[in-house]
């Protein structure tokens, strides 16, 4: 198979977690013969210092033409600690969405076994919990209109919703919902007791819910939400809510798994899709060959889904387990004993190549550990 690919670095840890799945992909390349070529695009703090603009239009041409895209990280804290800043690198990535008409920001959240001591949970709670987020991403307070007094005493931000983009995203949470593999059930989190607009989501997902009569529907209001995740996180299977609250409510729930840096994403719409971890730019630690760069292989596997290479995917998602269960990770996950990023990476794509067999030479391994005790 030939793929069109365009990568994204971004910023911070962005260029060498995406590096990584990089390397996966072209093992699969090699092992079953397909042929991934990448284009590189600037977006982001790295875009604003090299033209001044956090999205250069190329970006957009090469996006639109690609099969699909990998995105690695956004943010800079010098945009950050800047409340004055005209431009900012979260908009080339805010407006990359809004063009490709990217309404469907898709995040799995899965617990390991082998990293449940991680959780500030306990393990039981965190046993069989497998979700999956639809966050609404085109819509809502994130692009609503943008006001501050002259004066500089008064801001707004409107959140504001129209049926239709409610719509299309319930469709496909519902399809979503209804797949084999999947519990038939959606949660609609939304805060109808107090938003208008919430109360446009629930009408909405109520009508729709009547073409999906195999998918029970609840609902459930975001603050009680943010609390039922912590309480009782194996109640959910497909949760569906609007842009900010999917934003805040997935951060929260990579707590279960253990790290925010294992968690991937899928964002998908009208044109090409686009596949990103959701963890941030991490600054502190860029360069350093620290970060986890296992959302972004998740990511990838994701992409491989999305490209029609279902076997590929699978395999890249054991690869990825048996690095966990294996005591192969990075700084997030045991500050003590860890790995490379680079060499988390190398065995993933180790074990995709078919270099890895049950037993492994251990020492090799340890050899490219850190020596900080
Ligand atoms: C995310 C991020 C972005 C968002 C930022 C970087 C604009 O937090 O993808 O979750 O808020 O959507
Ligand atoms: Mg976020």
């Amino acid at each position: 198979m030939k793929k069109n690919i365009a990568i994204i670095n971004g910023d911070g840890i962005g260029p060498e977690v995406t590096a990584q799945s990089i390397r996966v992909l072209n093992a699969l390349a090699e092992k079953y013969g397909h042929e991934f070529n990448y284009t590189y695009c600037l977006m982001g703090a790295c875009a604003i210092d090299q033209t001044g603009n956090p999205l250069p239009d190329e970006t957009i041409e090469v996006c639109l033409e690609s099969d699909a895209i990998l995105f690695g990280a956004i943010g800079d804290p010098k945009y950050d600690n800047d409340p004055t800043a005209k431009v900012r690198p979260e908009q080339g990535l805010l407006k990359l969405r809004k063009s490709l008409q990217l309404y469907g920001n898709i995040r799995p959240i899965v617990t390991y076994s082998s990293l449940t001591h991680l959780s500030p949970l306990k393990a039981k709670q965190l046993e069989d919990v497998d979700f999956i987020i639809f966050r609404e991403l085109t819509g809502g307070i994130y692009f609503g209109k943008k006001e501050l007094s002259d004066d500089g005493t008064k801001a707004l931000d409107e959140c504001s919703y129209t049926r239709e983009e409610i719509e299309r995203v319930t469709h496909l949470a519902f399809q979503f919902a209804q797949k084999p593999e999947r519990r038939k059930k959606l949660t609609l989190v939304d805060k109808a007791n107090v938003l208008e607009t919430s109360r446009l989501w629930r009408k909405v997902v109520k009508e729709i819910a009547l073409q999906y009569p195999d998918v029970a529907v609840d609902y459930m209001f975001v603050d009680n939400a943010a609390m039922q995740i912590m309480l009782n996180p194996k109640q959910f299977d497909v949760v569906l809510t609007e842009n900010m609250f999917g934003d805040i409510i997935s951060d929260e729930a990579s707590v279960l798994s253990g790290s925010l840096g294992l968690l991937p994403s899928s964002s998908v719409g009208v044109c090409t899709a686009l596949f990103e971890p959701i963890h941030g730019s991490y600054p502190q630690a860029a360069g350093k060959d620290i970060a986890n760069p296992i959302g972004s292989i998740l990511s990838t596997a994701m992409l491989l889904d999305y490209i029609g290479l279902p076997q590929e995917a699978a395999l890249v998602r054991a690869a990825v387990s048996w690095t966990l269960q294996n005591g192969f990770v990075t700084k997030d996950i045991d500050p003590i004993n860890f790995y490379f990023t680079s060499t988390i990476g190398e065995l993933i794509s180790d074990y995709v190549s078919g270099k890895i067999s049950g037993t492994i030479n251990k020492e090799n391994i340890e050899l490219r550990k850190s020596t900080i005790i």
